[in-house]
């Protein structure tokens, strides 16, 4: 329904999975909307312009120079008429170029005009995805606003297997109404998101620590900026990932660091999310020189840190909402429902981290959300990105 009269600005750019920006127009024609289709000259070379003139019923930009089609400047009429704007596939070229603020076509100058939401969907071979010319490439257009549509993991055209396909077009679509249906709608509030590991030092070299990477808790902080919230984020020192856009992050390393940080922030946040992996024991004595190698077995005695978490919820007041996490290997249920009661949270979410695929330092997660009412949604296998979206959701719908 949200998708229904608008008009769409859809960009559709030379990735070999530009043959499945056919059915995305398809299906927006479907649900009702305008489709205005600007192609870039390679894009051209793999789906032609005639295939997306007949499938919306609206001529096809291409060239800036050629006669316009409906107006004078065309790049600018294009880009003021757009209520919403798709780039799919989006190559690492656009992506490049978009984040440069280059207009050396039409797709490019348009896009420089354009005031509308901007959807993006990169699709590319993983070497291309992940390098981090393209990850500093999407993230400065994420920091300009733009929605990332995230892409799939599985078979890629270049052969082989990872991230870079792009995402269903029917999944596409949905994602798009979801987020236009949704709209800013944490705006005015604050979340604190914690992430990642702590880090306990044994000596000035050494410490404890686990295999938390932050993954979990960057994609709910960053899905919370989406929704429009103020985010501060606590990571630990496990934390390797690059500073989310828009997102105040505080940098800790062990568990007595994040907790002054988080106690501090958390007195006036509407929603406290801690996803991070805090050590429940630190090593008693922190040797001030290396602990040097010799025959003896070397002893270290751990003392308890403070439980984070319990804190938060005694203190919580009527109106904040506390979510928890709960990593397990064994009693998944049992573990997470106990530990929502005792610590006082509204939502716990909980993963059994002896699964493939889920848990730390992965991609994709296989959670239950669990509520203080007693229920419990249990989740398939999705990457951590809508894992996140399924949590704020769960969250907004608490706050109702
Ligand atoms: C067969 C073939 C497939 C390609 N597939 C992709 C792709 O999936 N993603 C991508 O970023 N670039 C891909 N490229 C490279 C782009 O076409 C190239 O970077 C081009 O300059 C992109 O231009 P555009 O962004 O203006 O459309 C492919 C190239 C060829 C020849």
């Amino acid at each position: 329904m949200v998708l229904e009269g608008k008009k769409i600005l859809l960009g559709v750019t030379g990735g070999i999975a530009a043959y499945k920006a056919v059915e995305i127009a398809s299906r927006l024609r479907k649900k009702g909307a305008e489709v205005h289709v600007v192609m870039t000259r390679e894009a051209a070379r793999f789906v032609t312009p005639l295939t997306f003139r007949e499938i919306t019923g609206q001529p096809v930009s291409l060239d800036m120079w050629e006669e316009p089609a409906h107006w004078n400047v065309e790049h600018i009429a294009l880009a003021r008429m757009a209520d919403v704007c798709l780039i799919a596939p989006a190559t690492a070229n656009i992506i490049a170029k978009a984040a440069a603020g280059i207009a050396d076509d039409m797709l490019t100058t348009t896009l420089l005009a354009v005031k509308a939401p901007i959807f993006f969907a990169p699709a590319m071979n993983s070497a291309m995805y992940e390098n981090p010319v393209t990850q500093e490439n999407m993230a400065k257009l994420q920091a300009r606003g733009w929605h990332k549509i995230e892409p799939a993991t599985g078979h890629l055209a270049c052969g082989g297997s990872g991230v870079g396909r792009l995402p269903e077009p029917a999944d596409i679509v949905r994602e798009m109404e979801e987020t236009q249906a949704r709209g800013k709608t944490l705006a005015g509030k604050k979340v604190l998101v914690t992430a990642g590991g702590t880090l306990e030092a044994i000596d000035p070299v050494r410490f404890i620590g686990n295999r938390s990477s932050g993954k979990m808790g960057y994609a709910v902080a960053q899905e919370a900026a989406q929704r429009g919230a103020e985010v501060v984020l606590v990571a630990g020192g496990t934390v390797a990932l690059a500073d989310p856009p828009g997102i105040r992050v505080l940098h800790t390393e062990s568990a007595l660091a994040m907790r002054e940080a988080v106690l501090q922030e958390a007195a006036d946040a509407a929603v406290v999310i801690k996803a991070a992996a805090v050590a429940d024991y630190r090593p008693k004595e922190r040797a001030k020189q290396k602990i040097k190698k010799n025959d003896a077995e070397l002893t270290l005695v751990l003392e308890k840190n403070p439980d984070i978490l319990m804190e938060l919820g005694a203190r919580k007041r009527e109106t904040q909402i506390l979510v928890g996490f709960a990593a397990e290997t064994q009693n998944l249920l049992a573990y997470a429902q106990e530990k929502l009661k005792k610590k006082n949270l509204d939502l716990i979410v909980a993963n059994d981290v002896t699964c493939p695929d889920a848990g730390f330092n992965t991609e994709t997660n296989l959670v239950k959300i669990i509520g203080r009412d007693g229920s419990i949604k249990e989740l398939p296998l999705l990457s951590k990105q809508k894992v996140a979206k399924t949590i704020l959701d769960a969250i907004e719908s608490l706050q109702k």
